[in-house]
């Protein structure tokens, strides 16, 4: 029974994970070449031949364009009615989500996180975007969202002085286009969220995870479920039927980027329609859809276990549910 997904995983994108098997492995290989006389070479090494990598630490960036950006990720003027800013829907302070569903037009999707998009090969529940860059302008034009563009947007921030010299002070010139999707990019790629206690674990501290949180992560990948999570975002690598061996969603779309389960505990609801309250529904239905499989009341919580030491920090702070 197994057979019938996994092919149709190698044949879509096996050819990525080999990719990023070769340039783990050649990377293992350099890291040992570079250090031959290290005294304890084992020490602060990565958990190796684990599916899963740790979230980096975010990449380095001018402060004064991060703070633009983040100024602009909460300003309404980047929407065309003036209601609604990035943060109305991805607010930063709880889990880059918030608990909305139903905004992102035909048929209505449940909002996906903004922290750690950056790690993802493909953007959006249907994987439509290779990246943040080709994301931010669509995210822009969204009709049910900001329904606007960036020369639209840059006009209005132009009319508003401090804005202005706030531009000036990070680029050394007023709002233009180029300069005011480059703010908002440096923002979304400073969304990381390190840190979770099974990347401490990965990173070799074995007192991070406690056992029952280990035979969780055991059963995760004892199941099968690693085989779509897997990757830095414990997903976002891959292309996957949803309701492979039943009917998961019956809202479209049928095929869809596998979700990264990054701070999952804290990102409820679940499934693109957020149908699933529960982190133990979902689990239930996911064992159920895409294994084949009906899981017991013991492995249910096991696996929910794990799911919870998935939780990263944002800015030093653990990521948290959304505020009802
Ligand atoms: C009205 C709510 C809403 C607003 C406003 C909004 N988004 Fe989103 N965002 C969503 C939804 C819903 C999705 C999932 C849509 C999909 O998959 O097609 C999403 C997806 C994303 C993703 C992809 C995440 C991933 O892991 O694939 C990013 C990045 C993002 N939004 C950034 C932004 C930015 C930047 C803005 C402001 C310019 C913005 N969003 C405004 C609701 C919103
Ligand atoms: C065959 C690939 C595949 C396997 C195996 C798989 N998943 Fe999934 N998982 C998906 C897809 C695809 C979705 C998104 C479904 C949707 O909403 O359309 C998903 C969604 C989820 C979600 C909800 C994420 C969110 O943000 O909405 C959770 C939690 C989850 N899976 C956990 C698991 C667990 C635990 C297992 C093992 C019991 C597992 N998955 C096995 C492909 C898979």
């Amino acid at each position: 029974m197994m057979g019938s997904w996994s092919a149709g995983l190698i044949s879509a994108s096996g050819r990525l994970a080999l990719l990023i098997c070769a340039a783990a492995a050649l990377a293992s290989v350099a890291a040992a070449q570079s250090a031959p006389d290290t005294e304890s070479p084992q020490s602060n090494v990565v958990a190796e031949d684990e599916p899963i990598t740790p979230v980096p630490l975010p990449p380095a960036a001018d402060p004064l364009k991060l703070a633009l950006g983040e100024r602009l990720f909460g300003d309404v003027r980047l929407s065309a009615d003036g209601n609604l800013a990035c943060a109305s829907c991805h607010d930063i302070r709880t889990n880059g989500a918030g608990g909305r569903t139903g905004s992102a037009g035909k048929p209505s999707l449940d909002t996906l996180s903004v922290f750690n998009a950056a790690l993802s090969f493909r953007l959006g529940w249907q994987g439509n975007f290779r990246g943040l860059a080709e994301h931010v302008e669509a995210s822009l034009e969204n009709p049910a969202n900001m329904h606007t563009n960036a020369e639209a947007a840059v006009r209005r921030l132009q009319k508003d002085p401090g804005m202005t010299s706030q531009f000036r002070a990070a680029y050394g010139r007023g709002p233009d286009r180029d300069d005011f999707l480059d703010a908002l990019l440096t923002f979304e790629k400073s969304l990381l969220t390190p840190g979770a206690r099974f990347d401490r674990w990965l990173g070799g501290d074995a007192s991070a995870l406690s056992s029952a949180e280990l035979e969780g992560y055991r059963t995760f990948k004892s199941l099968g479920c690693s085989a779509c999570h897997q990757g830095v975002n414990i997903g976002g690598n891959l292309f996957e039927r949803q309701g492979v061996f039943r009917p998961l969603v019956s809202s479209p779309p049928r095929i869809v980027r596998v979700p990264s389960l990054r701070n999952v505990a804290t990102t409820a609801p679940y499934f693109h329609d957020g149908s699933a309250a529960t982190l133990e529904e979902a689990v239930r239905r996911m064992a159920a859809a895409q294994l084949d499989r009906t899981l017991n009341e013991q492995q249910v919580a096991s696996l929910v276990r794990f799911l919870k030491t998935l939780t990263g920090n944002y800015r030093g702070s653990p990521v948290t549910g959304a505020a009802p």
